[in-house]
């Protein structure tokens, strides 16, 4: 049997850490790509891993992780555990010769991320980290679009949810390193730039606005809040252009151009699916764009409010089924680019591409970011970048 991904046209993949993530987007994704082979999965949950072999078709359940590095014909490990065994595991792989794909953020603290930076460049293996809105074919676009008008001058990020701490136990106020992560690094690679600097205004924990300056000469707005509700559309970019015009991301389903002769003025994604679930909201996303989201978003919360009201009927089935459908969530419908990016590492390993994900450089990059947020809002000033 050969082993090599020289000689073989697919990537040998093994999972570790099988929760929420990796239900709603490794498992499927991993399976499902045509340039990799999910061998093997493990966690330290045993029967999480066991019901994610069985569900997805995983030949092997691991009982240690150590086993999964010992195993040659392992080339990538995917590590989704959370941040705080992240680093940890990351570096165990590199030393053993296996690529990484490891989930965001990558680590709470800068110091921490960049202990991978120095292992990845002692192992020579690639590691990509899942900041996967970089992959989202909106995104794609409006940086093609970028490109050819000057880049960006001011950008505009709303996100926002209620979603994100359920059944996690944050502190408060840590959001901006969880989630805000994925912001930071999207106007990063959009802007083609490093921040200079940061300011954090903030009205209560986790619901913070951020003025970012960054060296292109590009200024940005983040308006981050976790306390809103789940009807609210979840992430908006509104970017204004070098030469004159701007452009508008929508939930990633849509991408509105102003000003830019050429294209088109509406460009719609379709959605994200998933095997097992039905798919009729990725053709509403390519055929309707973001309102189609929104009335995804306004549905679950009105039928909610109905369900804690009482006014549910409980001899209605086909409304009981939806609301007890927690799996999709709605965030996990749009397409924000964890299929493109998972596919593209492994492209790479293969030969076929060349690296154009997040590194680990990346994610040190937004840990700062987050840091010197916080000092901002603990100081009252503006945190300047080094
Ligand atoms: N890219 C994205 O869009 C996105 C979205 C959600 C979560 N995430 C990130 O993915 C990571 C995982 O989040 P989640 O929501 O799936 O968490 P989770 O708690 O639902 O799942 C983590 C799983 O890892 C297992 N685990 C923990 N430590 C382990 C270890 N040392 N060895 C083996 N297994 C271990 C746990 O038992 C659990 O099953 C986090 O870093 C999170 O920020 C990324």
């Amino acid at each position: 049997m050969s082993t090599s991904p020289s000689s073989e046209s697919r990537v040998n993949a093994a999972l570790v850490g099988c929760g929420g993530i990796a239900r709603s987007q490794h498992l499927p994704n991993l399976t499902r790509a045509p340039n990799l082979r999910l061998q093997a999965v493990c966690d330290v949950n045993r029967a999480a891993a066991e019901s994610a072999a069985r569900d997805y078709g995983v030949p092997r359940v691991a009982d240690r992780f150590e086993d999964l590095l010992a195993d040659p014909a392992i080339d990538l490990i995917v590590v989704a555990t959370r941040e705080d065994f992240q680093v940890p595991l990351t570096c165990q792989a590199l030393a053993a010769g296996k690529h990484v794909y490891v989930e965001k953020p990558l680590a709470t603290t800068p110091e921490d991320c960049a202990r991978v930076v120095a292992a990845q460049a002692a192992s020579g293996k690639l590691v990509q980290v899942g900041f996967n809105r970089r992959f989202a074919p909106a995104c794609r676009e409006a940086r093609r679009i970028l490109v050819q008008r000057g880049g960006a001058t001011n950008l505009y990020f709303r996100i926002s949810d209620e979603y994100w701490n359920w059944g996690r136990a944050n502190p408060p106020g840590v959001r901006v390193i969880h989630e805000v992560c994925h912001v930071f690094d999207l106007l990063r690679w959009l802007t083609g730039s490093d921040a200079a600097s940061i300011y954090c205004a903030c009205a209560r924990p986790d619901d913070e606005i951020y003025t970012l300056t960054f060296r292109s000469g590009a200024v940005a707005t983040i308006m981050n809040s976790g306390e809103v509700t789940c009807d609210l559309p979840k992430e908006r970019l509104e970017i204004v252009t070098r030469d004159p015009g701007a452009l508008i991301i929508e939930e990633y389903t849509e991408l509105r151009t102003y000003g830019c002769r050429g294209e088109p003025a509406v460009m719609r994604f379709a959605g994200h699916t998933h095997p097992g679930s039905e798919f009729t909201h990725k053709l509403l996303f390519e055929k309707l764009g973001s309102p189609a989201v929104d009335a995804f978003r306004r549905l679950r919360w009105e039928l909610r409010n109905r369900a804690e009201a009482g006014q549910l009927d409980p001899a209605d089935a086909e409304l009981r089924k939806f609301m007890e459908q927690s799996f999709p969530h709605v965030n996990y419908l749009v397409d924000k680019g964890w299929r493109a990016a998972i596919g593209h590492l492994a492209d790479c390993i293969l030969g076929r591409a060349a690296f154009d994900g997040a590194g680990p450089a990346d994610a040190l990059a937004a840990s700062q970011l987050a840091t010197a947020a916080i000092r901002s809002r603990e100081t009252g000033e503006v945190v300047r970048l080094r």
